[in-house]
């Protein structure tokens, strides 16, 4: 099983980047997780960040083919990207939307997500663990098809 992982703009700044809001693991601490786990679970990731909207889909379409599923954190991208929520649509992965924070309890421009209505499910304000909680519901729902 092979497994996108997608981290969209400014997420590279983990750790730095409001501590109070995105808690202190860093990016690295974060994939380092997802890597045991992937190995545990016997699977295969491809984990990317990018701050450019193009790059992010670029990969999803890279991914048609050779994923089963794309856990993706688009950052900002979530309250903005059409492009995003199209290339999900045009490969036809199931996906998991992964935040960090609970965007819905934030400014009201966070509350809109052009991604939810074409993932499988959103998972949000569980800090980091929100990625471990994201990856064991893809494997699991994959699964569940098999
Ligand atoms: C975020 C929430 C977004 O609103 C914000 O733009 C981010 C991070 C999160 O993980 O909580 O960059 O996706």
């Amino acid at each position: 099983m092979n497994i996108l992982v997608l981290h969209g703009p400014n997420l590279n700044m983990l750790g730095v980047r409001e501590p109070g809001v995105y808690g202190h693991d860093t990016l690295e601490d974060i994939n380092l997780r997802l890597e045991n786990m992937a190995i545990d679970e016997g699977i295969e990731i491809r984990i990317i960040q990018s701050n450019h909207e193009g790059e992010l889909v670029d990969e999803i379409q890279r991914a048609h083919g050779w994923a089963a599923g794309i856990l993706i954190n688009p950052a900002a991208y979530t309250h903005t990207s059409i492009a995003i929520r199209d290339a999900i649509t045009a490969v036809g992965l199931p996906a998991i939307e992964i935040h960090l924070s609970n965007v819905h309890a934030r400014e009201n421009f966070r509350h809109h997500s052009y991604i939810a209505p074409v993932a499988l499910g959103q998972i949000c304000g569980f800090g980091s663990n929100g990625y471990i909680l994201g990856l064991r519901a893809l494997i699991d729902h994959l699964n569940s098809k098999e």
